[in-house]
């Protein structure tokens, strides 16, 4: 296997991208791990390959091209985007101009190694060289076989909007990345290593990307950045309430929710923008980690237990009903069961709305992987359980309390799911929806669209959504 080493790699060219290309190529095929962001990614992976010509399709028997966007966060993630590449080297045999690309925080940080466990790939891209696809592909159609690296880390800013044109339609809520990278460096994290450092874009290209998607019938955006508190500080351009001011006042736009938000970057002026700006919704993401003093040292989270309790007393004071939610991991190096204990203690505290749990996953370039005291997967796992079974039953009661409430959803479509929240593959009347605080309601419900905002009365609770009727017509 020959690969083009990076350095001798020079900066490619940046593809300027048409909207409606020359002449159709065939069909790519785009799987997403990982996180918001990283499906935000791949609608602009969609949005380049559609200006080659490659429509996008979901049916992997059909591809010309298939690209893993790929996620590194947890030993997971990192799994499942090699044995789906895996599984790509039959289909090559039997399509030989099937071009395999691994894209991404995979890519980013395994580079040229990849190609031992996948020699089938024709590209390994990082998560800065998406813009340059193009080149990258027309030298595979050049190349003879020869697989393709670039994982220059230049942080680049995506500044390429997504295609309206290669977008699913009917869809009124959207993934907007204001911010990339981060600056933080908690210890087990892997982000700052394979998506560089903190970089945010202008608030006019954030603005204007935000104008199309509301003329196009977005109604809601969730601005996303691993720590949108620190939006626009680095360049002095804007602060992050201010931006979510000028995106307030975007017609067309009914919410805008935002993650994620780093607890020791919670400023006053983000609470006042939640309270006071009549479209940002009245929730927050705001990931904790842990509840011991002893272990968030350890992560480099920089605050403490107290100070984080601080602040969710004040955002309760200032915003009465807030939605709130978390993430958790458990099992970090050297974790005790009285650290973990108060874990629990602060989960039974805050009573979070919701909790993403993980058990702890060492990671390369991440410190925790050289700390003491590795947890067996046994027990990550058995307290893994025990923390979700807590969350579960907080969120069961915080549900059970919104019954007989009225709740204004912002309808986002059909809803295949029956009461005991089983899916039903037959389409039934009904319809699915936000409460302001971020909780999924479904009702019955005829002539209602999405984009539409309706009352509902709630009427059932359940662990993961709440069921209602029409309280009256349409708001609009
Ligand atoms: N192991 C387990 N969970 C992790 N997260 C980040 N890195 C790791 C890791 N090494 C979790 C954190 C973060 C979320 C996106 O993923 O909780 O907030
Ligand atoms: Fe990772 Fe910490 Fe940055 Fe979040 S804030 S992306 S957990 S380093």
């Amino acid at each position: 296997m020959k690969t083009v080493p990076d350095a001798k790699n020079p900066i490619l060219k940046s593809h300027k991208m048409k909207t409606v290309p020359d002449t159709k190529k065939g069909f790519a095929y785009i799987y997403t791990i990982g996180c918001q962001m990283n499906s935000y990614d791949s609608e602009k992976l969609a949005a380049i390959t559609g200006s080659m010509g490659y429509e996008r399709t979901d049916d992997l028997d059909r591809a010309d091209i298939v690209i893993c966007n790929t996620c590194s966060i947890r030993e997971k993630a990192q799994e499942k985007a090699y044995s789906f590449l895996g599984t790509l080297a039959s289909r090559k045999r039997k399509k030989p101009g099937l071009i395999a690309i691994m894209a991404g925080c995979v890519a980013q940080q395994e580079g040229e190694r990849v190609f031992r466990r996948l020699p089938h790939l024709d590209i390994v891209m990082g998560t800065q060289a998406f813009e340059r696809l193009p080149t990258l592909i027309s030298r595979v159609l050049s190349s003879k076989g020869a697989g393709i690296t670039d994982i220059d880390p230049s942080p680049a800013i995506f500044e390429s909007r997504p295609d309206l044109s290669t977008m699913a339609r009917d869809k009124i809520s959207r993934f907007v990345t204001i911010m990339q990278g981060c600056d933080n460096f908690c210890t087990y994290c892997v982000v700052p290593h394979v998506r560089g450092r903190e970089r945010s874009r202008t608030p006019e290209s954030i603005v204007e990307e935000i104008s199309t998607l509301a003329g196009s019938g977005v109604k809601e955006v969730t601005l996303l950045g691993q720590n949108v508190n620190s939006y626009g500080q680095k360049e002095g351009i804007c602060s992050f309430p201010e931006l979510l001011k000028r995106i307030d006042s975007i017609q067309g736009i009914e919410r805008i929710r935002f993650a994620t938000s780093h607890p020791k970057d919670l400023s006053d002026e983000l609470i006042s923008a939640v309270l006071n700006l009549k479209k940002v919704c009245n929730q927050l993401h705001l990931p904790v980690q842990s509840g011991s003093n002893a272990i968030l040292k350890k992560m480099n989270r920089g605050y403490t237990r107290e100070q984080y309790l601080g602040r969710i007393s004040m955002l309760r004071h200032h915003c009465p009903g807030i939605g709130l939610s978390s993430d958790m991991i458990v099992g970090f190096p050297s974790e005790t069961r009285e650290d973990f204990e108060q874990t629990l203690d602060l989960i039974r505290t805050v009573r979070f709305d919701g909790i993403f749990a993980f058990a702890y996953s060492s990671r390369p370039n991440a410190p925790a992987r050289g700390f003491k005291g590795a947890l067996d997967e046994s027990e990550k796992m058995a307290r893994l359980n025990e923390l979700l079974d807590l969350q579960e039953s907080i969120t069961r009661e915080l549900n059970e309390g919104r019954v007989g409430e009225v709740e204004t959803i912002l309808v986002e479509g059909k809803s295949l799911r029956k009461r005991d929240g089983s899916k039903d593959e037959e389409k039934l009347p009904q319809m699915t929806g936000r409460t302001e605080t971020g909780k999924i309601v479904h009702f019955h419900g005829e002539n209602i669209k999405p984009g539409n905002m309706v009352k509902i009365k709630i009427t059932n609770a359940y662990p993961h959504s709440l069921w209602g009727n029409l309280f009256d017509d349409p708001l609009e």
